[in-house]
């Protein structure tokens, strides 16, 4: 059997498939009709499905809808409609959708994530809330953050051009310390290194349109041997990798309870005192893992956007180090305590989760019923994407949208300040990203020591000033495309507070 065979299968089933379906109760929403390669269009790095999808909604309204071989696909571009969908009827509208590839054979769908709504998602949901669900319960971990971005303003100042690495390094270090109270190596940390492995084969295995698998499921039970289903050997070992990035950290804050050395974090609170069941390791470790997996590439994202913005619009970075000069000074560095004091930097934190989406299309929710919405037919199993990314750029609600100007946030000339970002870029309903508390701590201490201590320009090379491009990658995680800045102590001052000793 060749791939032709099996696609000439799959397009055969669809077809009978359309013949027996019984008629709608309702008219879809308006949408483009044909076929529309929206899964293709996600894959073509010169086209991003989220313009693809405003196109969609200047043309068929908040709500369109499209079916790409059987599979309803609902784009949102509207807070509001969101909202009505996503929350307020999110009893029926918070599953994730099944991919074969990512989510069944390599096992992503463990992972909060991708985890199938029911039972155990509420209680990985109640680990996630009760460590990290509030700014007060991130007050714990403020000396953490301070600690590990003062090493980040260390690693930049000793080698400015490798900025990317030391976001990386610096957020996998934060989520490590805070899920399994692990403090990693300063080069080549294993567990750190794992990680990222496994992250970045979650977003191979889950890109939309690679593996033959997830347009026809049945494939998951072919034998690795017959021929065409490499697929299944490529999982066997992502699995692997999973399932070390999972279990390694976790035994490591095992054997250090046993010892008696385990610091503070999310596993030793969930394991401290208790014998657990078979099932309740099984949630106790996933989630834990689940916080790298959520947190680590998302925040990376952000923070590395942060410093194309400082490169491209140099006066916003002079505004930001007034503010910061006039509150705190040159003697130290800002910390938690001083975030009520500084409006600047909180508008600039803003902006920065406005201006560059870190999850354009924030992950799909899957529809668990039927539901006819204001007149249209949602039929069970539509996959609802909301355009996050239009939702932060929508003229309707921010002024100027292309423009960086974290001034939007303030209250200036009696006008009242633009919508919060952070209402709208973690996404939606009981999916709602159970890291936002932690990802704002994060980009806001980022922002602050930063910004505090280091003057970002564009490069000059060969008398040239280069000018960074902006065009951010497709996928579940968008990134800035990597740039060159030149990155220096603001001054003799600002070298002495990045060189001392970060304290706690
Ligand atoms: C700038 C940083 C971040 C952004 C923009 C972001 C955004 C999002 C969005 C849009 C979703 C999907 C929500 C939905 O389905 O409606 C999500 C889910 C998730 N995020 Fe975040 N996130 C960030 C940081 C973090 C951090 C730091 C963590 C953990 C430490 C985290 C953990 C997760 C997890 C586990 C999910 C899946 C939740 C579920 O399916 O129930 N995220 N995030």
């Amino acid at each position: 059997m060749t791939w032709l065979d099996l696609c000439l299968a799959g397009v055969g089933l669809y077809i009978v498939k359309r013949v027996l379906t019984k008629k709608n109760p309702a008219p879809f929403p308006p949408g483009p009709k044909g076929f529309p390669l929206v899964g293709n269009l996600a894959d073509m790095p010169s086209v991003k499905p989220w313009l693809a999808f405003t196109e969609w909604g200047q043309k068929y309204g908040d709500i369109s809808h499209a079916e790409v071989l059987g599979q309803h696909i609902i784009v949102l571009n509207n807070v509001k409609t969101a909202v009505e969908l996503l929350d307020k009827k999110s009893a029926s509208y918070s599953d994730r959708p099944v991919l074969p590839m990512g989510g069944e054979l390599v096992g992503w769908k463990n992972t909060l994530v991708l985890l199938p709504y029911g039972d155990r998602f509420r209680e990985y949901r109640k680990n996630f809330a009760r460590v990290i669900g509030s700014r007060a319960a991130m007050d714990t971990y403020h000396p953490v953050e301070e600690m590990e971005t003062h090493r980040f303003l260390q690693r930049v100042l000793a080698k400015p051009a490798e900025l990317s690495q030391h976001v990386r390094h610096t957020a996998g270090a934060i989520i490590l310390r805070i899920s399994h109270g692990y403090y990693v190596k300063e080069n080549q940390d294993p567990f750190v290194d794992l990680a990222d492995k496994a992250v970045d084969q979650f977003s191979a295995s889950t890109s939309t349109g690679a593996f033959m698998v997830d347009v026809i499921p049945a494939l998951q039970h072919v034998p690795s041997w017959v021929p065409g289903a490499a697929f299944k050997l490529k999982a066997k070992e992502w699995r692997a990798t999973l399932e070390q990035m999972v279990q390694q950290p976790y035994q490591f804050v095992k054997d250090q309870m046993a010892a008696g050395t385990a610091p503070e974090s999310f596993v030793s609170n969930l394991l401290q005192g208790r014998t657990l069941s078979q099932e309740e390791d099984h949630i106790v470790k996933w989630s834990a893992a689940s916080l790298y997996g959520g947190g680590a590439d998302t925040t990376v994202s952000a923070i590395y956007s942060l410093f194309l913005a400082l490169t491209l619009f140099p006066d916003v970075q002079k505004k930001v180090q007034a503010e910061i000069d006039a509150v705190i000074g040159p003697d130290r560095l800002p910390t938690f305590a001083d975030r009520d004091s500084l409006p600047y930097v909180e508008a600039l934190a803003k902006e920065v989760m406005r201006w560059h989406t870190v999850t354009p299309l924030a992950v799909p929710h899957r529809a668990t019923e039927d539901d006819i919405h204001n007149g249209y037919f949602i039929p069970k199993g539509s996959l609802l994407l909301p355009n996050i990314w239009f939702m932060l750029h929508d003229p309707r609600t921010y002024v100027n949208p292309n423009e960086f100007n974290p001034d939007r946030f303030l209250t200036r000339d009696g006008k009242e300040p633009e919508t919060d970002p952070r209402t709208i870029c973690f996404g939606f309903g009981r999916r709602i990203c159970p890291g936002m508390h932690l990802a704002d701590a994060s980009v806001w201490i980022s922002i602050a020591m930063s910004v505090a201590v280091f003057d970002v320009s564009k490069v000059v090379e060969n008398g040239v000033e280069i000018t960074p491009e902006i065009d951010p990658t497709t996928g579940t995680i968008s990134h800035p495309k990597p740039f060159k800045c030149s990155i220096k102590p603001r001054s003799a001052k600002a070298l002495e507070l990045i060189q001392q000793d970060p304290i706690h």
